[in-house]
This record gives structure tokens, sequence and C-alpha cells, in this order.
């Protein structure tokens, strides 16, 4: 399922690509052969509307580096800096992630789905933007992707169809809430506007609210991913997945939050309760995170994930490390596996019904 080519060479103000890891965002590839037989006669309204917006290009004259940008950012340095740029470089990532997607469902469905292809086309076309104005921005502290290098040495992960509609349809409502809360947080604490791309993230995170509300109609014109036991089984797995993935990173990378003046916690736990009622306008169940052991188990898996880290850093050899992982990787699962276990909410029997 798994192709990985060789490591890029180090080049002067090119940033060498993080290492992947689980939780690093990853590149994708699908069966095109099952997205051109699609057939989307049950949200072809939904779809013909969608791609009307995507048309209007709303935010075309968005994305300028405006005055606000020419300045030095030296001023950023040390922890504050490294955060900073990680933030970056993996926001860069998923998006140009989404760029790759996009494009190739795009050219493979030219022929045989002319609506798709066009729809596909023209959200590459916005995550190129997006992950274009963050490279820019990684360029501000003398450093870039070299995107064209990254797209020849990254791993390529084959998801079947399904599993693409479930996931995107996650990581742009997702991105939307994240880009969103800091975007509203910034505006009320200005004081933590230390660098002028979040005054951006308004306007953007409507691209990613469309984006997720195309893959919400592809979805529900499939009744068998939202009608079924299966449907409900799988729902809830990548739901869990993108949410415990989230807390994980999210306290990884304290420091950028704390950066923000954001509670990383508080920050992680606003996002995954406002993705998962967004879900559940899509999805045949929601999680139930008002669970008392929802968050609180959600959090062991992070802590025992940052000891794991710190376990990395050791200097102890690799076989040492993985006897002191283990228990701990263990524990991780078992946790999620007590989460997945909580008895999720009926979004099908709540449509129809004020909520
Ligand atoms: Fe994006
Ligand atoms: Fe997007």
């Amino acid at each position: 399922m798994v192709n990985t080519l060789p490591q890029p060479e180090v080049k002067p103000g090119i940033k060498a690509p993080a290492k992947e890891t689980v939780l690093t965002p990853r590149f994708y590839t699908t069966d095109f052969e099952a997205a051109a037989s699609l057939d989307l006669s049950a949200q072809e309204k939904e779809l013909q509307a969608m791609l009307a917006e995507m048309r209007a290009d709303y935010n075309r004259h968005h994305f300028v580096r405006d005055e606000e940008f020419e300045q030095s950012w030296e001023h950023i340095d040390g922890e504050a800096r490294r955060a900073f740029i990680e933030y970056l470089e993996r926001s860069c990532i998923s998006e140009f992630s989404g760029f790759l997607l996009f494009k190739e469902l795009s050219r493979k469905l030219k022929q045989r789905s002319p609506l798709l292809a066009e729809i596909f086309q023209l959200m590459a076309r916005d995550e190129a933007r997006h992950a274009g104005f963050l490279n820019k921005a990684m360029g501000d502290f003398k450093l870039s992707l070299d995107l064209g290098e990254v797209t020849k040495v990254r791993t390529y992960t084959f998801f079947p169809l399904e599993w693409v509609l479930y996931t995107v349809y996650l990581s742009e409502k997702i991105g939307y809430w994240r880009y969103i809360i800091i975007y509203h947080h910034l505006q009320k604490h200005s004081e933590h506007q230390f660098y002028p791309i979040f005054r951006k993230f308004e306007s953007w995170c409507q691209d990613e609210n469309r984006h997720g509300d195309i893959f919400k109609a592809l979805l529900r014109s499939q009744p068998q991913l939202w009608n079924n036991w299966r449907s409900r089984l799988w729902s809830r797995f990548f739901l869990l997945s993108v949410f415990a993935t989230h807390t994980l990173t999210v306290h990884e990378r304290a420091s950028f939050y704390h950066l923000l003046g954001l509670e990383p916690t508080e920050f992680d736990q606003q996002v995954v309760r406002n993705t998962n009622e967004t879900a559940g306008r899509a999805f045949p169940v929601m999680l139930n995170t008002e669970h008392p052991h929802f968050f609180p188990r959600l959090q062991n898996c992070s802590n025992y994930n940052l000891k794991i880290a710190e376990i990395s850093r050791s200097s102890s050899n690799k076989v040492v490390k993985f006897i002191r992982k283990l228990p701990l990787i263990t524990a991780i699962l078992w946790n999620l596996l007590l989460v997945y276990l909580i008895k999720p909410i009926d979004t099908e029997v709540l449509r129809g019904t004020v909520r």
C-alpha cells in the first residue's frame, strides 16, 4: 500500500522535509476508476450549486502578500521560531497533499465525469494557493519547501475511494474549525497576532468549508456510505482517528499554541467538539464527546505519546527504545479502543428533527 522513494538531498535555503511519522500529513492516491463510476444523481443539484460557488472564486484576490509581510521577522527567534516554522511546514504539506490528490482526480476524471473533474480542478486551485501562501511565509524565515522534490520523494498511501470520501471530508471540516477558531481568538487577543498570516484565516477557512460541503454531497450521494451498519463502524473509526491525531499533534506542538495565547487542551477540545457536531450532518453517527471518559482517554493517549517522543529523543539504542515504548503504544491502542466503544450518537435518527 505504501511506496517509499529515496530521500532528497539538502539544498541551501530549502528546508529538508520533516521526518514522516504516523502523525505527519500524508500524500494519498486512490481508485480513480471507482471515482469515475460514481453515480452522483442523488446529489446532482447540490454538486452543481457547489460548482457554481467554486467558479465564482470568492478568494481570487485574497492570497496577496500585502505590506504587513514586508518586514524582518528575525525578532521571532529560538523556540518560538522553531515551533512556528514547524507549524507552517506541516500546514503547507497538508494543503499540498490536498492539491496533489485533487489535481490527479481532476486529470483522471476529465473524460468520464466532467462535473467532478471541474470541481476537483477548482479545489486543486484553492489548495495550491494555500500551500503556496504558506511556503512564502516559510520564505520569510529564510526556509522554504521544494514542493516539486517533495512530490517525488514522499510516500503515497493508497486509500480506497470510500476512505478518501470520509477522511477528506473530515480533514476539510477540521481544517475549517482550526482556522476559524484561531482567527476569532486573535481578533479578541491582538497582542498574540505575531505574524500577518493569521489575519487571512477568515476567508481562507471558507475555502475549506466549501471543500467539505462538496465532500458531504459526494458522501450523501452514496447511500452505502451512511445507511448501513458497516458505514456506522467506518464513520466512528475515521472520526476517532482524525480526532486522536489532532489531540496528539496539538499537544506535541503545545509551544506553538502558547505563542498564540491558546491553551492547547482547550483549543483541541473546541476543534474536536465543533468538527464532530458538523460531521453529524454528513455521517450516520457522531461521537459522544460529552461522555465523561471521552476527552480524558484521549488525553491519556496524548500523555503516553509525549512519553514516547521523550524516549525517541533519548540516547538509548533502538531495541531498548522499542522495549520502553511498547507498553505505551499498547496503552494508547487500549485507550483508543475504549473510546471507540463509547456508544455513538445516531445522526440519521436526529436528521429531520430540529436541533
Ligand atoms: Fe486548503
Ligand atoms: Fe481544502
